[in-house]
């Protein structure tokens, strides 16, 4: 089969900057404990841009970075857990405004996970010869999905998008291990729409229901479950390969906090340098984390052909997923 290689990306990110002294205005919080125990100083808030409106911005600039045909798009992914509809998708909005008429669309929910799966889905599509090339994106707005009444959440998460164009090659390397377990689904929970119909009362859903429009999380269990799984899956990954750790360029990880990557770090015993971080400027912003990352660090010439690089998600459901690709 095919392999598949990374030939551009793109990233946006909304203006409006909220520090970590704004929200010790609206909560009881401070700098102090934000930035000690999760790294975070910064995030992006969006004043009117949505999820589309946002994944389309990331995508013109990972298009405009090449020489590909927007019609040439044979796919496009958006990972995303926050759509501004549930239809029509995300990524057929991207499609009508890039002008990708002969892309099949549809989004992926995989909370933090998404941009990891939906890389996996495009290489599995690459791989058996079904399509050449994809745009896969993550976009998140996930300041509508969060409680900022509630300084437990209200601080970790941040907006924006981040897309990568892929296509099939003669050579490359990919690699996973992906995983879910919903048995341990209520560590990070968000709910959708009720179910709301003539034959259902309303008045009957208890205020504990009402409330839980609002993502929560249970942050230690979802700390235990990052620095026991993500450090095996690496490893595992690696071991699938002719390569070791040494020869690994970057761990890029969704960044959630700084705290976990250096318990990752620690537990693979590898220099914190192989990790790189931007979650001090944009916060937690879910599936974009890992796109918006890799584009930042190929703008600024730190990715060259041939290097080694893992790429590990994990999040809501409980999902996870790490990738070793070659750049
Ligand atoms: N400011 C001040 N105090 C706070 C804040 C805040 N923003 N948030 C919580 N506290 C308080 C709590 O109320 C609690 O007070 P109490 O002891 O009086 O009850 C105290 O701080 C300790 O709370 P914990 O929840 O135990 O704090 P912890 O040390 O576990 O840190 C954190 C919380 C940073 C969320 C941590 O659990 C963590 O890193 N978890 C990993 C989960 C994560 O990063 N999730 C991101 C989203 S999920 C994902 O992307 C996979």
């Amino acid at each position: 089969g095919m392999e598949m290689r990374f030939v551009s990306t793109g990233s946006y990110l909304p203006e409006h900057v909220v520090d970590n002294e704004f929200l010790s205005r609206i909560v009881e919080t401070s700098d102090e404990w934000i930035s000690s125990r999760t790294g975070i100083r910064q995030r992006r808030v969006t004043l009117c841009e949505g999820t589309a409106c946002m994944a389309v911005k990331a995508a013109a600039k990972a298009i405009a970075r090449t020489d590909i045909n927007p019609l040439d798009i044979d796919i496009i992914i958006v990972a995303t857990m926050s759509p501004d509809n549930s239809m029509p998708n995300t990524a057929c909005e991207v499609q009508a405004e890039i002008g990708a008429m002969n892309a099949v669309c549809y989004d992926l929910s995989a909370a933090c996970s998404g941009f990891v799966f939906a890389l996996n889905t495009a290489y599995s599509f690459i791989k058996a010869g079904i399509y050449k090339t994809a745009l896969v994106i993550g976009s998140e707005v996930l300041s509508k999905m969060i409680d900022w009444n509630d300084r437990s959440t209200c601080v970790l998460f941040g907006d924006g998008a981040g897309a990568a164009i892929v296509q099939a090659a003669e050579t490359g390397v990919f690699e996973s291990i992906l995983g879910s377990d919903g048995t341990r689904k209520d560590a990070l929970t968000c709910a959708s729409r009720y179910i709301n119909n003539p034959l259902v009362s309303r008045e009957s859903m208890s205020s504990d229901e009402s409330s839980l429009d609002y993502i929560k999380m249970e942050g230690q269990e979802v700390f235990k479950f990052v620095i026991k799984t993500i450090p095996l899956t690496i490893q595992q990954v690696i071991e699938k390969t002719e390569y070791t750790k040494d020869e690994i360029r970057y761990y890029v990880l969704h960044q959630a906090n700084q705290r976990i990557l250096e318990s990752v770090a620690k537990k693979l015993k590898e220099p914190i340098e192989k990790f790189p971080m931007n979650l001090d400027k944009y916060g937690n912003t879910s599936a974009a984390s890992i796109p918006i990352l890799l584009d930042k660090m190929n703008k600024k010439n730190m990715l060259n052909r041939g290097d080694k690089i893992i790429l590990s998600g994990f999040g809501g459901g409980l999902t996870w997923g790490t990738t070793l690709i070659e750049w």
